[in-house]
């Protein structure tokens, strides 16, 4: 239910614009695009204060500093020694 609310803010003529322009970003500016726009969304759903960011720390680099750029907390998340997301400390980060 909340993806499918998710998907409807985007489908919205407001940002028809933004999902065409994301076609021509490097991976760098389509992903500060698309954290601006979840900001933008939890924001116009009265829910600013969802403002942190989980970011493995095997993301790329650029991840945390566009999350900050984004105006978002950034948490890492640790990750297991095969790559995969350490879910102990995910399930730890977690409010909900
Ligand atoms: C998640 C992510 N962010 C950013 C980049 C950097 O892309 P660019 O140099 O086009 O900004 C990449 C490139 O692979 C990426 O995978």
């Amino acid at each position: 239910m909340y993806l499918k609310k998710f998907r409807c803010f985007f489908e919205n003529e407001n940002f028809v614009g933004l999902n065409r322009f994301c076609c021509f970003c490097s991976g760098a500016q389509g992903e500060f695009a698309g954290l601006r726009a979840i900001k933008s969304y939890h924001e116009a759903q009265g829910q600013g204060n969802r403002n942190i960011c989980l970011i493995p720390i095997s993301a790329h680099g650029t991840n945390p500093a566009s999350a900050q750029m984004a105006g978002l907390q950034v948490e890492p998340i640790n990750v297991c020694k095969d790559g995969t997301i350490d879910i102990a400390h995910l399930k730890d980060k977690v409010q909900w």
